[in-house]
């Protein structure tokens, strides 16, 4: 395939010298004249292990080429590959002045150039950018810009993963390759074109291919801030935070996986908070702060908040709880942030039946007992013996439990809204006419 890689930066060089490494013919075009002098020249114009050698490899090819004009790039070439930068704007916003005048150019340049054999000519962001940027700048851009010609044309958002300092490595060995679009014509060259990694090409609405990006970036940034803040408070304590932390990526069931990574409810039961709000006073009677640890019971306080503001925004009075406990199959309701819903909403009167799965009153003891009296005295009177009694005359259902009994009663007797707070009740649920998930 012919493709056109604009942006000569970190991304685009290795990029451009990957692909054409796998026998694409490939055109880099960047508007610094010195970059794509230093490519002509066979060498990498920014410093990156081996793409001194693959650039001036490929150079010799004769598969990379670079050049400050655009058109010479576009002719006939089967899609673009964005990868300008997108710096910071002042009150940190994204800058997306350069990924504008990338697409501004491109039209320009499909204005002059030839059409690829394949008819269409597919635009794809590679840069970072935010959701949003593909559906209302660059596809506008490109159809108000070729308006009036019979030029093909579709947009793509095709996240990077590279990391600097590996780059070339990552490239090939990329932990995904998801392209967003609408387009199967654009979706088809991009498969086409990264058919040689070992990979799935995954084809996603365009808004989740540019906000993937993010959520790694911020994950990964999460988990840098996360090992120095555990790591600042033991360092003080005189316990050696490399050797926690070693094991603690040794497990790969709870820590270094998917588990707690399922957008849905607050986090509670008698463990997690208890056990932070310890960590944090250690952290005080060691004059360490850890703001991004202390921000984890904030944020948990707003997904409580939310689920209050929706039911309230429901304009119903008759809720029902369907699940107590703070997960399924269990009757532990120690810090249920369920519990502490309840407790809300029958503060703000509304009239709440709740219905559980294993919690039974009668068989609740000790400390889990205590919990609830102080927080739900009535709970006996609350709770039903069938997901349906909660149900019936309902007007909005608040739902924590993805139990069978509970999705059939939810499906027999929909009330007017339900409030997935679980996140897995399922496409047939999903579907009624009241669903609305919480965070997603
Ligand atoms: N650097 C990384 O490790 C990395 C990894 C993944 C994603 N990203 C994202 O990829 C994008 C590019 O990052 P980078 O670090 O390669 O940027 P960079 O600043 O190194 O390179 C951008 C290049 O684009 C060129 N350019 C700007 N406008 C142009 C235009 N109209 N036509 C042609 N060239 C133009 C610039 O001259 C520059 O050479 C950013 O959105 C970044 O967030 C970066």
């Amino acid at each position: 395939m012919k493709v056109a890689v604009v942006g000569l930066g970190y991304v685009g060089t290795v990029t451009a010298a990957c692909l054409a490494s796998r026998g694409h013919d490939v055109w880099g075009v960047d508007v610094d004249a010195a970059k794509v002098e230093e490519i002509r020249g066979g060498r990498s114009p920014v410093a990156e292990p081996g793409l001194d050698t693959l650039v001036a490899q490929t150079v010799a090819d004769g598969t990379l080429h670079a050049t400050v004009a655009c058109a010479d790039a576009l002719d006939q070439a089967d899609l673009s590959l964005v990868c300008v930068g997108t710096p910071s704007a002042p009150r940190g916003g994204t800058d997306l002045t350069y990924v504008r005048r990338a697409v501004d150019d491109i039209v320009a340049a499909m204005r002059v150039a030839r059409p690829p054999a394949s008819r269409q000519h597919s635009v794809v962001i590679r840069s970072t950018v935010p959701p949003g940027t593909v559906e209302d700048m660059v596809a506008p851009a490109l159809a108000d810009g070729l308006a009036g010609t019979e030029i093909a044309i579709g947009a793509a958002m095709c996240p990077e993963f590279l990391r600097e300092g590996s780059g070339i490595a990552d490239f090939f060995a990329s932990p995904l390759i998801v392209v967003g679009t609408s387009d199967p014509c654009a979706a088809e060259a991009v498969t086409e074109v990264f058919g040689f990694l070992d990979q799935p090409v995954r084809v996603v609405d365009v808004r989740i291919a540019e906000a993937l990006k993010y959520a790694c970036n911020a994950f990964h940034a999460t988990k840098v801030s996360f090992a120095n803040e555990v790591s600042r408070l033991f360092r003080l304590m005189g316990v050696d935070s490399r050797e926690v932390m070693s094991l603690f990526c040794e497990d790969d069931v709870l820590n270094i996986s998917a588990s707690y990574l399922r957008p849905g409810f607050a986090f509670g039961g008698s463990c997690l908070p208890k056990d932070l709000r310890s960590l944090l006073h250690q952290a005080r009677m060691h004059g360490a702060d850890l703001p991004m640890l202390a921000g984890t019971l904030a944020t948990n306080e707003l997904v409580v908040n939310e689920a209050v503001d929706r039911v309230v925004a429901s304009d119903g009075r008759t809720v029902a709880l369907l699940g107590l406990s703070f997960k399924s199959d269990t009757d532990d309701l120690r810090e249920s942030p369920n519990v502490e819903l309840a407790e809300r909403l029958i503060g703000k009167g509304f009239d709440v039946r709740i219905y559980d799965p294993v919690v039974n009153p009668a068989r609740l003891i000790g400390a889990n007992r205590r919990h609830v009296e102080s927080k739900l005295p009535h709970l006996g009177r609350l709770l039903t013996h069938e997901p349906a009694e909660a149900l019936r005359g309902a007007d909005v259902a608040v739902v924590s439990t993805a139990e069978r009994p509970v999705l059939d009663a939810l499906l027999t007797i929909p009330p007017p809204h339900v409030i997935d707070i679980s996140g897995r009740l399922g496409r047939e649920v999903e579907s009624l006419p009241g669903y609305e998930g919480l965070g997603w």
